[in-house]
């Protein structure tokens, strides 16, 4: 395919005057992909094909960064938009949709007597923990892992912290995924003043040893809340999120990206003895009550229970997984997918067992030139319009990115072969984990 990116660059350098950071999104900026190969604006998309302002196609793995879980410009969903639209978007009053999505959402989500809506999983996550040390009447709170990184506003545990009051990171505990003897340090180091755990259930990693179980438990003896960010493997790991896949029970629950499969939507739930708290709180936004949005994710979810989309996302995901993992292999790269067929991520390692972004960045620089988006430091999703023939295509332009790998790479230069430029981390971490004092 002979790509011109020129619409793409000339945008990008409108922008450099005009946006902070190029977009709203730090992931979604140039930065974040090999600058100069991969296209920077997006047009239009359609299902699991997204076309860029210079006209040309991709199949996209990076789903707008996760939310995206039926499929782009998805009918049924634009048809709810449209007929909440003809109604109206924002009232003086609330309009019944907020009731009826509330009572759906308790109806799919286990232990969840009530829905509160919010607008980003930020504010959700931020919302939850502000909920938690008001139940408690503690401030501490004790983060698993990079999480918190980009789900609590008020935490300072990472790079990019300006402008967060210095006292905060005193507040913040972080402890390791699969790590409970860490996790008991905190407590024992922060006796009663631990307001809440929050943990993403899962990121990549398969929880260890009753890791989650045992998290609950602590929680509750140490009469913490248990806040889940549920925010990317809730609506995706299964339509009751990851409470259900890993039989877990969380107190305040937070939901967003997959629910509205691309709505500027999230809600926090739980049993009505912790979403109560939000009664006296000044957590209130004027437009969290939208009606488009609520509208559209009552449509996703509806969809969800009744083409039973979420099997067909793991299925669909193994093909590419297991495919994938095979594939390389026959070249003897080590680029192999780890986690869950629904949300994986390339993890590519050099012959000294050192991660290497640029030979993950080769591939993928390869991959974007035969069509096929993947992000190089985000996840790699799976929608329900994610085709076999997709896969097809996905796994016969990783065997001619393997193929060049294998054929010119000499010495692990990998990165000599790049076109554009290496990308960029956004962040890293301040704070860094507790671990057992023996
Ligand atoms: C696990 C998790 N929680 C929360 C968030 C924040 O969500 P949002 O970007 O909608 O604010 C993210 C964003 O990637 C996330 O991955």
């Amino acid at each position: 395919m002979d790509r011109s990116l020129t619409n793409s660059n000339n945008l990008k350098n409108r922008a450099k005057k005009v946006v902070p950071h190029l977009t709203g999104t730090f992931s979604r900026a140039a930065p974040s992909y090999v600058e100069g190969v991969f296209p920077v604006y997006a047009q239009s998309a359609k299902g699991s094909h997204f076309i860029d302002v210079d006209g040309n196609e991709y199949i996209d793995y990076l789903m707008a960064l996760g939310p995206i879980t039926l499929g782009y410009n998805y009918e049924p969903v634009n048809q709810a938009i449209i007929s909440q639209l003809k109604e109206g978007i924002l009232f003086s009053l609330p309009h019944p949709i907020e009731v009826k999505l509330s009572e759906k959402i308790c109806e799919v989500i286990p232990y969840a007597d009530m829905a509160k809506f919010e607008k980003s999983g930020s504010n959700a996550v931020t919302a939850a923990v502000r909920a938690a040390r008001a139940f408690t009447k503690r401030d501490k709170i004790a983060y698993c892992g990079s999480g918190g990184v980009w789900h609590d506003w008020q935490a300072a545990m990472v790079s990019r912290d300006g402008g967060v009051p210095k006292f905060n990171s005193e507040l913040i505990k972080i402890f390791d995924y699969n790590d409970v003897d860490g996790l008991e340090q905190i407590f024992e180091d922060n006796k009663n003043e631990i307001a809440a755990v929050v943990l993403e259930p899962t990121m990549y990693e398969q929880p260890q040893n009753d890791f989650l179980d045992k998290v609950r438990k602590i929680a509750t003896q140490n009469d913490s809340l248990l806040v889940l960010d549920e925010i990317v493997t809730g609506f995706r790991f299964d339509i009751a999120g990851a409470q259900k896949y890993f039989n877990i029970k969380g107190d305040l629950v937070c939901f967003g990206k997959g629910m509205g499969n691309g709505l500027p939507i999230s809600c926090i739930t739980g049993p009505s003895e912790f979403m109560k708290t939000f009664d006296e709180l000044w957590v209130s936004s004027t437009n969290n009550s939208e009606n488009l949005s609520l509208a559209g994710t009552y449509a996703v979810i509806k969809e969800m229970e009744e083409k039973n989309t979420i099997s067909h996302c793991w299925d669909i995901g193994k093909k590419l997984f297991y495919g994938w993992n095979k594939t390389v292999e026959k070249f003897g790269l080590d680029a192999k997918m780890y986690g869950y067929p629904i949300r994986m991520h390339m993890q590519c390692f050099d012959s000294t067992k050192k991660e290497s972004l640029s030979m993950k960045s080769l591939i993928l620089q390869e991959m974007i030139k035969k069509g096929i988006f993947m992000s190089v430091l985000g996840g790699t999703f799976i929608c329900f319009s994610h085709s076999e023939k997709d896969i097809e295509n996905t796994l016969t332009a990783l065997e001619s990115a393997c193929e060049f790998v294998t054929k010119n790479v000499k010495n692990e230069n990998y990165g000599d072969f790049l076109e554009g430029l290496m990308p960029k981390s956004i962040w890293s971490m301040k704070i860094f984990p507790t671990k057992k004092n023996f």
